[in-house]
């Protein structure tokens, strides 16, 4: 080993915190690293929409430039954007938040996410969560000194998390359970009456439920519940939600969190001293995108409806089980035909057939079995992935 290596590990192990050092690196992280070694890749892999944000958007992101606006905003958001939220959510759930104190406009869901764990938790507290899930929700547990406690999801019951297999898993350090349906990997939703059932057992062990809603607007043939709207929930629910998904405006990095007044006020407090506020051009354009009606959101849905259909019927086509995803853009379909761990599987599939997916282990370890697909990529993109997919099948049988 030469002496600038033994060195440099050296200073690793002195500076970088324990809590850095043990957080596992992202397995989606750790594939894309692979994937930009290779070129002419179709890419069912990163998890955003291939539509440009609408263009009304961006002109109002420009206009506001043009005008001046480049400074600061207010720690909790622009009281415009603030305002027209609380109207949204009216709107749409029927639901009152006061824009003064009880909606925050965060960096993206991401932050929210952030915030809300660091606002909530003491070291040790226990925080419940589906297995698979989004991989940021055990790693925002774990960076906030709390622990996150999976409950295993399946195929066979339609990868949900039931209030059945989150009661036994309540200790007395449990603070809150972690939901986000439509739910990244699998594209499950949860239905009224199964939200009912987790939202009563919140209220019985008095919990706080973290509803990521980000793919709420994202639903194919079914409604989305807001937990919030559900009774005695919106006190104890941390809405959090964002423009990246519906709108496809994941650059802009724009998102907010609602609930109880003084849990948003221990988040803003948290969100001052380290993001100071979100940009301004991004309010401004999350502003224009929420007085605009529907109609754009609504055709990005079903252009996504069509695609998920060919995807799934792609899949049950070479040979795939695929469990019919409700919400968000994924497809979640099993591998364990081949014999492959989800690993093998992404990797060899992107050097022999240019086709990036996302190992199901990556969200969890009942992910395994399972490829993660995204299909917010072209129809004919999907079809020849599809076709690539099927020769490896075929090029593969279990050995
Ligand atoms: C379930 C889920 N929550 C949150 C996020 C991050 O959203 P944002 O872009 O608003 O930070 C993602 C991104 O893929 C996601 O899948």
């Amino acid at each position: 080993m030469s002496k600038s290596k033994s060195s440099h590990i050296k200073v690793s192990q002195r500076y970088i915190s324990e809590r850095a050092s043990t957080l596992p690196p992202s397995g989606i992280r750790k594939f894309f690293d692979l994937l930009s070694s290779v070129e002419g890749v179709i890419s069912l892999g990163v998890g955003e929409p291939d539509f440009v944000t609408p263009w009304h958007i961006c002109e109002a992101a420009i206009y506001s430039l043009e005008k001046g606006y480049t400074m600061y905003t207010s720690n909790k958001g622009t009281p415009e954007l603030r305002a027209e939220l609380a109207r949204h959510l009216e709107y749409r759930f029927g639901l009152t938040y006061n824009p003064d104190d009880e909606i925050l406009i965060t960096v993206g869901v991401s932050e929210g996410l952030d915030l809300a764990m660091r606002a909530i938790l003491n070291p040790g507290d226990e925080v419940i969560m589906p297995d698979p899930c989004y991989v940021a929700y055990p790693a925002a547990v774990s960076l906030a000194g709390g622990t996150p406690v999976l409950v295993p999801t399946i195929e066979e019951n339609n990868f949900e998390i039931t209030a059945d297999d989150i009661e036994p898993r309540i200790t007395r350090k449990t603070k809150a359970i972690l939901i986000g349906y439509p739910c990244n990997p699998t594209g499950a939703v949860l239905t009224k009456e199964e939200l009912t059932q987790i939202a009563e057992l919140a209220k019985r062990y008095n919990l706080l439920v973290i509803s990521d809603e980000v793919y709420g607007r994202l639903v194919y043939g079914t409604e989305h519940t807001c937990l919030a709207t559900l009774p005695g929930m919106r006190e104890r629910t941390i809405l959090l939600n964002g423009f990246s998904k519906a709108y496809a405006m994941t650059g802009w990095r724009i998102g907010y969190a609602a609930g109880n007044g003084e849990i948003i006020g221990a988040m803003t407090k948290i969100h001052q001293y380290t993001l100071l506020c979100a940009s301004i051009m991004g309010q401004m354009a999350a502003l224009e995108a929420l007085k605009a009606d529907d109609s754009e959101v609504d055709a990005m849905v079903r252009d996504y409806d069509r695609r998920r259909r060919v995807m799934v019927k792609g899949f049950r086509d070479i040979g795939l089980s695929c469990f019919e995803p409700k919400g968000a853009f994924y497809a979640f379909p099993c591998i364990k035909i081949t014999g492959m761990t989800s690993e093998e599987f992404a990797e060899k599939l992107l050097m022999e057939e240019k086709v990036a997916v996302v190992p199901g282990s990556a969200f969890g370890q009942c992910g395994e079995g399972y490829i993660r697909c995204c299909y917010a990529t072209s129809l004919p993109e999907i079809e020849e992935a599809l076709k690539r997919m099927g020769e490896f099948i075929k090029r593969h049988p279990k050995t």
